[in-house]
């Protein structure tokens, strides 16, 4: 069979990226603006900015992918842009880059959802077996996902409040961390204990999560050492918090193990460069005798490598999308 180069997009949130992919698993280039020393100004990523900078960097990453690979536009198979979820002004950009090489280059426009893309990462690094359960752990998403095949996607458990990775942003933000938090957090634990008690979330057999209670008993503790004037000891909280947000997706990970019997685990989005979690998961499938994936590091955050391996196999199924492509904020998997 021919070989299939797609062109990639994303802007849903604060990386303008583009890659080239070929067949769905082989990454030819990528090349990725990422704004996070402008928004680590402000605590977190300010819309109204970020798409401004996408508008303003989007033609100079196109610029240095083509160098960079020596590809030509004419010689991709087809475009794929992320349409949702995301913020709407970041999506547009993408969108309306993708939609403009489409138009001139005559090429196929694929639309493809941002957490299929971070399951999809998972193909970058090595052959996706199915049926599956994808764990799917980012700054918007918590989630456990049975798939049976490519593309189909039975959502058995989510968040039933904030995502694990905006609960290490917030807590990292009540630890005078920069943005984003999740890093910032790991590299602190690194070096503390699990000295304090903090709230365990939802402790029963559901397939659901729950990092709120977890985050506002942080900052309430937080809070009331300040008032006493006691000093807090940063690098044990965030260590206490890591492992507690961490052992509970690994014990939900277990309960849907149990209940699905697969045999393989893939692991999608932001959260799962924490090498805590790496950690933790590659022990629990190994004592299950799981066939395991996780992204390569530089693929667990946002990034237009996994949009090209997630366009793939939309272009086998030829499911392409018109010139009326919009941005969908609230995109959910199916
Ligand atoms: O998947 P992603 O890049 O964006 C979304 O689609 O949401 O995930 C970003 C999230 C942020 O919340 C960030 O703090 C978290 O992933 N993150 C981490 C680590 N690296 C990124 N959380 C914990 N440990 C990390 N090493
Ligand atoms: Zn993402």
């Amino acid at each position: 069979m021919k070989d299939i180069f797609i062109l990639a997009i994303e802007s849903s949130c604060d990386e303008t990226s583009m890659a080239i992919v070929k067949n769905g698993n082989e990454v030819i280039g990528l090349s990725t603006n990422t704004q996070i020393p402008i928004h680590e100004l402000y605590g977190g990523v300010v819309p109204e900015l970020a798409s401004r900078m996408h508008t303003e960097n989007v033609l100079y990453v196109l610029d240095d992918l083509l160098k960079k690979t020596n590809f030509k536009l004419e010689n991709i198979d087809a475009v794929a842009v992320t349409c949702g979820p995301g913020l709407t002004g970041s999506l547009l950009i993408g969108i309306e880059a993708a939609k403009v090489i489409s138009y001139l280059y005559n090429k196929p426009l694929i639309a493809v959802n941002h957490i299929i893309g971070h399951i999809y990462a998972n193909a970058l690094t090595k052959k996706l077996n199915f049926p599956a359960l994808a764990l799917i752990v980012s700054g918007g998403h918590t989630n456990l996902v049975y798939m049976k095949d490519n593309y189909k996607f039975e959502i058995l458990g989510g968040t039933l409040d904030d995502a694990i990775g905006e609960a290490f942003d917030k807590v990292a933000r009540v630890l005078d961390l920069k943005y984003p938090g999740g890093p910032n957090i790991e590299k602190l634990a690194k070096n503390g204990k699990t000295t304090y008690k903090l709230p365990i979330p939802m402790n029963n057999q559901s397939m659901d999560f729950s990092f709120s209670g977890l985050k506002s008993g942080i900052i309430n503790l937080v809070h009331n050492e300040i008032q006493r004037g006691n000093e807090i000891n940063k690098e044990d909280l965030a260590c206490s918090f890591q492992n507690i947000a961490v052992d509970e997706v690994v014990r939900k990970l277990e309960i849907a193990i149990n209940k699905t019997k697969v045999s393989n685990v893939i692991v999608a989005g932001g959260v799962s460069a924490n090498t805590y979690l790496r950690d933790k998961i590659t022990e629990l499938t190994k004592k299950y005798n799981i066939n395991l994936g996780i992204p390569d590091l530089n693929y667990c955050t946002d990034n237009a490598a996994m949009i090209g391996a997630a366009a793939y196999y939309l272009y086998l199924k030829k499911d392409f999308s018109d010139l009326n492509l919009q941005p969908q904020p609230n995109k959910s998997l199916n």
